[in-house]
């Protein structure tokens, strides 16, 4: 039998490299694996050696994939059994639970980020007080079965007359944190996971007093610590293995090129097989090939789509708006760094419907004082005494179509301006933080519970709600906050 005969290679897509392709490509792979065997215990024909290290290799690479694979989906079920809440973890033996609860604390943690950074960032930091308390320790000061009901509803604790949480409420100035009845008892155990992942302590500080949710927590810690041990040894394994790869590369096109230089010394090759020996991976064909092409074609034409539709839907969208401001204000420095309250300068933000921008007659209450040789600062002269408001450039904007209230949300929602308006008191210059769109608006509505504390408006209301859906919380929506004449003229 001769190698160029081999008949497989005339079936093969003309673009295929001959020597790789048929162990990908033809049916009937493995009697393809076993000839090149056979043609490698002839010594005669030493080129198929190639061949079989690179069926070896493609064997290879298939099983360590698959066994990747198996790792990623156990640790997938370790995790699901490891966000079991706190609570039930505790309750079971700690030796039991630790292992489970180190692959699900990795999990529950990166989960916990990002809930953390799209619910709590605007008014939380884990190490620094922001508008809220720092979160460090959280875990700590209170339990679990105090974190929960808390997050779902603040208010409604501070209503019952739990003692750390009105002196909490009256040491933030009676500030109300928004309401997050969407997030599940898992999502929250998660976030605390987070936090107590971001305190930068060791696990040693749960020794003490250990209550039920202390001795979770701690049991979270330190087997997530050890959770990375296997982790990592997978890692180190697979670059090992990847290494192991390239030098078996290197290694096969070495021998191959040897093999060509040897074949290309003998005299008894025939035609064919020189070609054969001669023949290049052709870029030129893989370039023509009308299905390379299809491909790309049809990759193309997904993506100008989706940016289309992105376009599209965009239209009239400002969020992220950041202007450039007549005066380099910051509000960083005014709101965040000396605490001015919001109302200081937005005096009408909590009596009407708008928020006010302030006259320069604000500013001059500090501003006659201070830093008054500043440049910046001598512009809000130039325009008091041009008798020109500073022309503050707009940065939230409504269509006219819609109707907002900021002392509806603001007084009788209690709803925080960083809710909508993000990190104000972070923002050097300010941009629009929230979407402004209709969906956005109705989101919040479906899902805030009524402020209806102390609000004798309500209490009627509320007593035929609760009549009506027993446990259903009384939303904005259920009031009728969702129907299209409350915001549209
Ligand atoms: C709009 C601002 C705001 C947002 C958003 C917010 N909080 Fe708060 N949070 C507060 C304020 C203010 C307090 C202090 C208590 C008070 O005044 O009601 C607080 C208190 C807390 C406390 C008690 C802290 C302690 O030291 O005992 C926890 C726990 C908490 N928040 C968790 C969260 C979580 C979790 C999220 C995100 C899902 C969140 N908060 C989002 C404003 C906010
Ligand atoms: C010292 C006065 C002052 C304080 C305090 C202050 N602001 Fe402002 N605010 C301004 C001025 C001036 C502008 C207009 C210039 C600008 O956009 O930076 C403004 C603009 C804004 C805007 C954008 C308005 C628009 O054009 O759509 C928002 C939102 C806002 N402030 C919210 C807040 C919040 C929330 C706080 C409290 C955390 C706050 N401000 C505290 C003076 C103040
Ligand atoms: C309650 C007092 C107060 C009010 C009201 C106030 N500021 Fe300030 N402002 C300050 C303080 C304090 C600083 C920081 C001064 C320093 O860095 O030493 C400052 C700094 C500034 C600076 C930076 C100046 C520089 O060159 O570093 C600008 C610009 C400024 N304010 C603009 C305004 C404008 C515009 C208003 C009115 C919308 C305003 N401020 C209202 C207290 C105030
Ligand atoms: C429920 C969401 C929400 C809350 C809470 C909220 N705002 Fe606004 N804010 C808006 C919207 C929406 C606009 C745009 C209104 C418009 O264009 O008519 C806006 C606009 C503004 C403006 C520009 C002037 C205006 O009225 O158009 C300022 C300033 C402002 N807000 C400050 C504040 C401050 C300060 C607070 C907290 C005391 C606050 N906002 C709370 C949603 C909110
Ligand atoms: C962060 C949550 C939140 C967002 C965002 C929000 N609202 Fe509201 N809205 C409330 C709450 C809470 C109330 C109920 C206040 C109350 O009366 O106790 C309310 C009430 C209202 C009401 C009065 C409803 C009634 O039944 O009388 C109108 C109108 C309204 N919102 C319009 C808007 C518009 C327009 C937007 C978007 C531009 C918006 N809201 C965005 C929370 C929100
Ligand atoms: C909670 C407040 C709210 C309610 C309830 C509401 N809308 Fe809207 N709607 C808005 C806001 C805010 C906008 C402007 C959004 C924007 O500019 O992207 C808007 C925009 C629209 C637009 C688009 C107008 C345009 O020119 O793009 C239509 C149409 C509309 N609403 C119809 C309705 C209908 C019909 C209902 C009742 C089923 C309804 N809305 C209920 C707040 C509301």
């Amino acid at each position: 039998m001769h190698y160029g005969h081999f008949k497989g290679y005339k079936t093969l897509p003309s673009f295929c490299c001959p020597r790789i392709v048929p162990y990908l490509c033809a049916p009937e792979m493995p009697s393809r694996f076993v000839i090149s065997a056979c043609f490698c215990m002839n010594s005669n024909r030493l080129r198929s050696l190639p061949h079989l290290l690179l069926a070896l290799l493609l064997t290879f690479t298939g099983a360590q994939q698959a066994s990747a694979q198996d790792a990623s989906a156990s640790t997938a079920t370790v995790s699901q059994a490891g966000v079991t809440p706190g609570a039930a973890a505790a309750a079971t033996p700690a030796t039991a639970v630790a292992p489970a609860a180190g692959g699900g604390d990795a999990a529950a943690v990166q989960a916990g980020d990002a809930l953390f950074k799209a619910n709590c960032t605007q008014c939380h930091a884990v190490n620094e007080q922001v508008v809220g308390p720092a979160l460090a320790g959280i875990s700590k000061r209170r339990p679990i079965t105090w974190i929960i009901p808390w997050v779902h509803n603040p208010a409604k604790v501070v209503a019952s007359g739990d003692e750390y949480a009105v002196a909490l409420y009256n040491k933030f100035q009676k500030q109300q944190m928004p309401s997050f009845a969407a997030l599940s008892d898992k999502e929250i155990t998660s976030i605390v996971a987070y936090i107590t992942s971001q305190e930068g302590q060791p696990a040693t500080a749960a020794t003490g007093g250990v209550t039920a949710e202390n001795a979770a927590s701690a049991d979270g810690k330190t087997a997530g610590a050890s959770s990375s041990g296997p982790s990592s040894a997978v890692d180190i394994l697979l670059i090992a293995l990847v290494v192991v790869l390239i030098v078996m590369v290197v290694t096969l096109i070495i021998i191959g090129n040897l093999m060509k230089d040897v074949l290309r010394g003998r005299k008894d090759l025939d035609g064919r097989d020189v070609e054969v020996l001669e023949q290049r991976f052709d870029w030129g064909k893989l370039y023509r090939s009308p299905v390379l092409r299809g491909i790309v074609g049809v990759v193309f034409a997904l993506v100008l789509l989706y940016e289309g539709v992105q376009s599209v839907m965009a239209v009239g969208l400002t969020q992220g708006y950041q202007p450039t401001q007549p005066i380099a204000f910051s509000h960083k420095l005014h709101a965040g760094e000396n605490q001015i309250n919001c109302a200081y300068c937005h005096t009408s933000v909590y009596k009407a419907k708008s928020a006010n921008i302030p006259s320069a007659n604000i500013c001059m209450n500090c501003h006659s004082q201070i830093k008054t040789e500043s440049p910046e600062i001598k512009k809000i002269y130039r325009a008091i005494e041009r008798k020109q408001p500073v022309q503050w450039v707009r940065i939230h904007n409504l269509p006219d179509l819609a109707y907002f209230n900021h002392s509806q949300h603001t007084q009788v929602g209690g709803i925080q301006c960083q809710t909508c308006h993000g990190p104000i008191q972070n923002m050097e210059v300010v941009y629009q933080y929230s979407a402004l769109t209709m969906g956005w608006c109705i989101n919040c509505h479906r899902e805030t519970p009524l402020n209806t504390k102390g609000n004798a408006y309500y209490d009627k209301l509320v007593k035929l709600h609760d009549t009506k859906n027993a446990g259903a919380p009384f939303t904005v929506s259920s009031n009728g906050g969702t129907e299209c004449s409350k915001c549209h003229y």
